[in-house]
């Protein structure tokens, strides 16, 4: 049976259900974190796969959007996209249609049925993702979605098997790393902020994600001093 994506939204919870405040609160540690640098270009990424990247991507758009900011949430999950299956769109055109030229910006962004939030999806799956998504061309089109989005949210695939997001991680302001309760190793977070580290991208913080709790003992922020 194919799994209905869209329902893990916070857009379909009650106004300030636990995890709509849980999310909120990952968007202030966010802001709080900024305070010196703005983070306006996010990435959202993992050590290892299935941690809840494009679960806690999309909604951390949303509470954006709900608070009135002009969102981007773009898929630079080149090799399992699901923002469009999330929010219900097609996946013709997107970011890949648009890195090599075949869309336009305009064309290959389309809008929600939530206020201020629109989505990139991946596009066609390319054979070389991470050399797109380390070109000049990318970020370039970061800098021109910057000039009409005031937020933009990226999600990536795992950072430990391929290096897409480590290629994209230096064009963007800063990295969420989202850890899966009980999976993630501690050796294994080491790595990927030394990697981090050398490719100079800011680490934000991280997000422990736990799908065993309860609802709403789920989502933890922890600035990046805590590692
Ligand atoms: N906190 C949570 N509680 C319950 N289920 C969750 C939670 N976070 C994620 N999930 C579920 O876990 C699965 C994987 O989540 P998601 O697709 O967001 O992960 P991902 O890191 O993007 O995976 P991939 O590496 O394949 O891109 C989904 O079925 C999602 O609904
Ligand atoms: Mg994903």
């Amino acid at each position: 049976m194919k799994v209905d994506r869209s329902k893990r939204l916070i857009s379909k919870l009650k106004i300030n259900s636990p995890v709509t405040e849980q999310f909120k609160l990952i968007r202030k540690g966010i802001e709080f974190a900024g305070i010196d640098n703005d983070y306006r270009v996010i990435l959202v990424t993992s050590p290892e796969a299935k941690s809840g990247k494009s679960t806690i991507s999309a909604n951390i758009a949303i509470t954006y959007a709900q608070k009135g900011l002009a969102t981007l949430l773009i898929d630079a999950d080149m090799r399992k996209p699901t923002v469009h299956q999330t929010f219900l769109k097609s996946n013709l055109k997107g970011l890949s249609t648009a890195l090599v030229g075949e869309t336009t910006l305009l064309d290959s962004i389309q809008i929600t049925d939530i206020e201020n939030l629109s989505v990139m999806s991946s596009g066609p799956i390319p054979p070389n993702p991470n050399k797109l998504l380390g070109s000049k061309k990318m970020a370039k089109v970061l800098d021109d979605l910057k000039k009409q989005y005031q937020i933009i949210i990226i999600d990536t695939p795992p950072i430990r098997f391929v290096s897409d997001a480590l290629e994209l991680a230096p064009y963007t302001d800063g990295v969420i790393i989202v850890n899966k309760s009980g999976v993630t190793k501690k050796e294994d977070m080491f790595q990927v902020l030394e990697q981090l580290r050398m490719s100079r991208s800011p680490v934000i913080g991280a997000i422990l994600n736990n799908d065993k709790e309860k609802i709403e003992h789920q989502y933890y922020y922890s600035k990046k001093e805590n590692y």
